[in-house]
């Protein structure tokens, strides 16, 4: 039971409400993530094809919600259709889909936002407050449910934040890396990866793929130029350490079992494996390579190289997405390449929007 996914918790939570409640032909969430200020569809269930799915947009940008969430309150729409004026897309989807009201919360969990909760239906006018009342007692339920699905990879993170403060200081383990890295990858994921639910988890772990660089030495890791072979042997076992240090902390915090695990593992133990073969630890190749592993690995190396590291300065973007093409098919999965190059706009957003001034510093030599 606790290996379902969230979307299939959500499922038999909507069918209950079908079988209680009525006519709620589709439930949706949408996740808040506060340091990019923006809004990811996350799991719903509805009745026939959703019609909103790896949507993203800035809550700034959707004033009507983001009024909810400073009031602390829900909105019943009763007419879908007298809205058409200005709706946002996500409004005119949802008209598209053929419904015509809705009930919208925020979520919160200790008090910050955490999403929100849409409940819509064919039906106008359908969100009496009978209806509203008993709805809020699922969307409780839905609440905790999203709360403690995040809080085990919350715990997670937080443990290897904390390893890493615990730790030397470390230039390439900024927090900056950390987000670029994982925003990357959230923009690849939602082209190639099924479910939102899964590009949520890849988002969270992306950020940890070189938490095994804490067992290199710095001499090695902060060389102020080319390692030697030796030493570039050594700075590959970050691989192998990161692997053995995550199956520790998952084991620890009993997460052995989750679902999630598995994505983790790939993001850590297949970031430098490449496409033809040549790369490590295991030297696997094309869909032998997790897909995690595949994506993370363009996110990665994009960012090392259009950000200064202790060995090299920072290259522009448009070298940085030179050197993705001309790797393409070799280095790197081509499926990858071509939604960096589709969405570079997006990327070109995230490189200035978690860059700090400080990490310019970042170059020694
Ligand atoms: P990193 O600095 O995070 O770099 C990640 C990956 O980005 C590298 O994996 C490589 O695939 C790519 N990359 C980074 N800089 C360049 C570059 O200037 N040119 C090219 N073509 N690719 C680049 P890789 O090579 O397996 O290295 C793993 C880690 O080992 C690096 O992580 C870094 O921490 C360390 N490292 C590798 N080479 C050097 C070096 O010459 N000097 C130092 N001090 N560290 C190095
Ligand atoms: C909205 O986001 O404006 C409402 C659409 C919905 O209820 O899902
Ligand atoms: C790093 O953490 O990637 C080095 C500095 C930077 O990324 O901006
Ligand atoms: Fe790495
Ligand atoms: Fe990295």
């Amino acid at each position: 039971m606790h290996n379902d996914t969230l979307g299939q918790k959500i499922a038999d939570i909507h069918a209950q409400i079908k079988t209680h409640v009525g006519n709620v032909g589709r439930i949706g969430i949408a996740l808040y993530n506060a340091d990019s200020d923006t809004l990811s569809t996350f799991v719903h269930s509805s009745d026939g094809q959703s019609p909103l799915e790896h949507y993203q947009v800035r809550l700034t940008e959707v004033p009507s919600l983001q009024q909810l969430h400073n009031d602390h309150r829900s909105r019943i729409i009763d007419d879908l259709e007298a809205l058409a004026g200005s709706p946002s897309t996500h409004t005119r989807r949802i008209l598209a889909a053929g419904y015509r009201s809705s009930y919208t919360s925020p979520l919160y969990a200790h008090g910050q936002l955490l999403g929100f909760l849409f409940f819509d239906s064919r039906q106008p006018g359908y969100f009496r407050n009978s209806v509203t009342l008993q709805l809020d007692t699922y969307a409780e339920l839905i609440s905790a449910l999203i709360s403690y699905d995040l809080s085990t990879t919350r715990a997670l993170r937080s443990a290897v934040a904390l390893t890493r403060e615990l730790g030397r200081h470390r230039d390439e383990e900024t927090a900056g890396h950390v987000n670029r890295v994982a925003h990357y990858t959230r923009s690849i994921g939602l082209a190639l990866v099924g479910s939102d639910e899964d590009v949520e988890f890849l988002f969270q772990f992306a950020g940890l793929h070189d938490i095994g660089k804490i067992a290199i030495p710095d001499h090695i890791l902060l060389k102020a130029g080319k390692l030697t072979a030796e030493e570039y042997a050594i700075a590959q076992l970050h691989v192998g350490k990161g692997s053995e240090m995550i199956e520790v902390m998952m084991r620890e915090f009993g997460l052995a079992n989750e679902r999630y695990t598995q994505m983790l593992r790939d993001v850590i133990c297949c970031h430098h494996e490449r496409w033809d073969g040549g790369g490590y630890p295991r030297g696997l190749a094309g869909e032998a390579i997790p897909l995690a592993g595949r994506i993370v690995a363009v996110a990665d190396v994009f960012d090392a190289l259009t950000n200064p590291r202790p060995y090299k300065r920072a290259w522009t973007l448009d070298e940085g997405l030179a050197y993705l093409r001309e790797h393409s098919g070799s280095q790197f999965d081509p499926r990858c390449v071509a939604v960096a190059e589709q969405h570079f706009d997006d990327w070109r957003a995230i490189h200035a929007h978690f860059h700090s001034p400080g990490e310019d510093a970042g170059f020694a030599a």
